[in-house]
Order: C-alpha cells, then structure tokens, then sequence
C-alpha cells in the first residue's frame, strides 16, 4: 500500500493497480470525469449480487436487505466520512440527494437569495433556479475570477455575502466538472457560517479522490456518488445532513415511509439498485488497499502534473486550472487559444491521435476541453497526450 507520496510515482504499484481494470480496446480515456471504472473484483461481484438477488428476489430484500444489510451498509458510509450514521441516507446519485436538500430547505421567506456561481453542476444549478422560482426568491449567481486564487475564491463569496444580506442558502462544488478546480469549501464555509448562510456541498467529485474530513468542512448538508471515484456500480449515491440540522430539510414529497425524525424520509422514494449496494463491502476494501483518497488523489495528482507541466510551456495553450495544489486534482481544464470553439479540437485529438477527451462550456473562463486521468490512465498515455498537444499547439501558431 502506498504510505507517502512518492508511492504516487511507484509505477510497478500502480501497474499492478491498472492491471485490476477490464479496458476495451479503442480509444485512451481521458475522460474519466464521467464516472469510474469498477475494478474486475468489484465487476465480478456485482454480477454476483445481480444474481443473488434476482434468484431471493423480496424474499431476501424485504427481509434482510431493508432490515440489516441497508443499515450496516450506511453504517460503512458513515464510517469512511468519520460521521454518525444518522446523518447519511442512501440515494441513487449525487444529484437525486442534493436535489432533495434543496428543493425540502424550508428555512426560505419570499425575498430571500439563493448563491450559485458559475461552476455548479447543472442539476444543483436547476434545482436552486426552480427553487428560487416556485418560492418568490431572487438567485444570485457570481462568476469566479480567472485565474482563480485560493484567497479570489474565498474573496468572491466574502463579497456576495457582504453585498446580498438576504442570501440563506448556497450551492458549493467541491470539486467543478467544467474545469476541476477544488474549492477552498472550509474556508466558505466558515464566511458563509458567519453571515448566516447555509451551505448545500456537491461533493460528487470530491470523495475518493480529494482527501477530506467532511465535519472539519463545517457544512450542514452534502450529496455524494460513489460510482465516481470510489469505484462502485453505477447508481450510488448518499445525502449527508447534519443531524443537528435534520429539522431544517422537510420529508421529500411528504414522505412518511419512515418516522420523520429519521433522515431516510429525505431521499427520494424508490426501488435502489440493491445487487450495486451488496457490493459496498468489496468497493470499500479496494478503496482502502488502493491508500484510500488520499494515496488515489496524489496519483491522480502526479499523473496530471505530468501533462500540466509540459502543456503550460506550450505556446498556444492556456491551462485553465490553477498550479496551486490546494486547488487543483484529477480533472484539468485546457484549451487552444487560436480557436473559440473546442470542440473540433476535441475531434482532432480523438481522430488524429487516439485521445478521448470532452469539451465542456459554461464556465465564465470559457469553453475549454477537459482531460481526465484515471487509474487505468499510464504515463504513455500522457506522453501520447502531450505529443498531441506540442503538435495540435504547433499547428496554430
Ligand atoms: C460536480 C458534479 N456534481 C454532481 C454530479 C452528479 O452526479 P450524479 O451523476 O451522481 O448525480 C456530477 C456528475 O458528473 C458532477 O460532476
């Protein structure tokens, strides 16, 4: 097991790692932002919980599963973010939780503001504009400076609170899908704390490979996924409220499956994924002999660095997220500055060189291409990206 960082750069251990991943032939994925690979144990099992489950069908389910087994596995959720079990309910996703804190706050007044900035994920985004509609409130919403500085990120919330005083609740992404720049959320959340202002943290790409310890953040509500960079099935996920707080976050749609005091009524009603839940056991063993999120993101960090040095020397390309390594993890955004548009950009680094890569837009610092390493991703790989992108640099100048 890796103890340091420099276990980041021990190759013959992360080969080792790499190997455990089923990789069809095709294209090198560099966009591994979307959700992560399950390693071949955690495939292996899933496809045995599938037919475990398929064979006890509600037999087992209705009497173990939602009895015992649901309950240890949030018990492991709680676990791994060091926080009482009656602060975690299970969802299928990210945003199915951070949808439900937010559409049940019910600590707003017509007139009130909610914050976003110009990074959320577009399911937080819609759910505080919806919000905000169906209730009288006005959004705010600010453009983060480019480029950003630990202290501009903090600045710019410091400033909204100070000039909006009727802002109740925000939304703050952990870790941005536009240009994966990692927030300084401690640092906001005490300021935010200090004007009063609840924060909602969209953590989705933030645990598994940032280390974090989620009460030192000083949030009261979180949503999170565990088929990113935990390496789950798809279809997990987990709401986080502070028990503290539970009376702040009414039952989704009046929910009375479960007595109200408990944090079960907040997630959506439904059926899970129950065969993807059975394998938590085994995705949180690989997670802890992989190091854990720290040991995952210093390799996912050493493996960025090895591109984002070279394409910061090129002339003709602008790296979008910042060097300092608070601020900065697996996902990094790029972009060619002789062209607007990304995207054919995007076809040519797939066509021309074999590289998958997305081209995201939204952000206020503009459209750019987002690249992705993951734990199958080898320094060849980024040799061949950084090829790519010396010759693709060339071309414009
Ligand atoms: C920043 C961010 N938040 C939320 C989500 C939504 O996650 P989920 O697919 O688990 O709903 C994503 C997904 O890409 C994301 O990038």
């Amino acid at each position: 097991m890796p103890r340091n960082e420099e276990n980041a750069r021990d190759e013959h251990f992360w080969q080792a790692i790499a190997q455990r991943y089923d990789v069809a032939p095709g294209p090198v994925n560099l966009e591994n932002g979307y959700f992560g690979r399950m390693t071949r144990t955690v495939a292996h099992d899933y496809q045995r919980t599938i037919d475990f489950i398929n064979r006890s069908n509600s037999v087992h389910v209705r009497q173990v599963f939602d009895e015992t087994q649901s309950i240890e596995i949030r018990n492991q959720l709680a676990e791994l973010l060091g926080v009482e079990h009656t602060s975690i309910a299970l969802t299928n996703c990210a945003s199915d939780a951070l949808q439900s804190v937010i559409r049940n706050y019910n600590g707003l007044q017509p007139g009130d503001q909610l914050l976003i900035s110009d990074l959320e994920y577009h399911s937080v985004e819609y759910a505080m504009r919806w919000v905000a509609q169906q209730r009288g409130l006005e959004i705010i919403e600010i453009a983060h400076k480019h480029p950003a500085t630990y202290e501009s990120l903090v600045a710019s919330y410091r400033e909204a609170f100070e000039h909006y005083p009727r802002i109740k609740l925000m939304a703050l992404t952990h870790v941005t899908h536009r240009t994966g720049l990692v927030m300084p959320v401690q640092a906001i959340a005490e300021a935010a704390k200090a004007h009063g202002v609840d924060v909602v943290l969209d953590g989705a790409h933030a645990l598994g490979q940032i280390d974090f310890d989620l009460q030192a953040l000083g949030v009261p509500f979180a949503g999170f996924n565990l088929h990113k960079w935990i390496g789950s099935p798809l279809t997990l996920g987990f709401m986080y409220i502070d028990p503290q707080r539970l009376a702040d976050i009414d039952p989704d749609m009046g929910s009375k499956r479960y007595p109200e005091p408990d944090i079960r009524t907040r997630s959506p009603y439904g059926t899970a994924n129950i065969p993807a839940w059975l394998t938590l056991p085994k995705v949180l063993q690989e997670h802890r002999e992989l190091g854990g999120s720290k040991a995952k993101g210093d390799r996912l960090r050493y493996l960025r660095e090895l591109w984002v040095s070279e394409a910061r020397q090129l002339p003709g390309i602008e790296v979008l997220t910042p060097e300092d390594p608070r601020l900065n993890c697996a996902i990094t955004s790029m972009r060619f500055t002789h062209v607007d548009d990304q995207q054919p950009m995007v076809e040519r680094l797939l066509k021309d060189y074999n590289l998958f890569t997305v081209a995201r837009n939204g952000s206020a610092c503009g459209s750019c291409i987002r690249i992705t390493v993951g734990f199958a991703t080898t320094p060849e790989d980024i040799q061949q990206l950084v090829r790519a992108l010396r010759e693709l640099s060339q071309d414009s100048l």
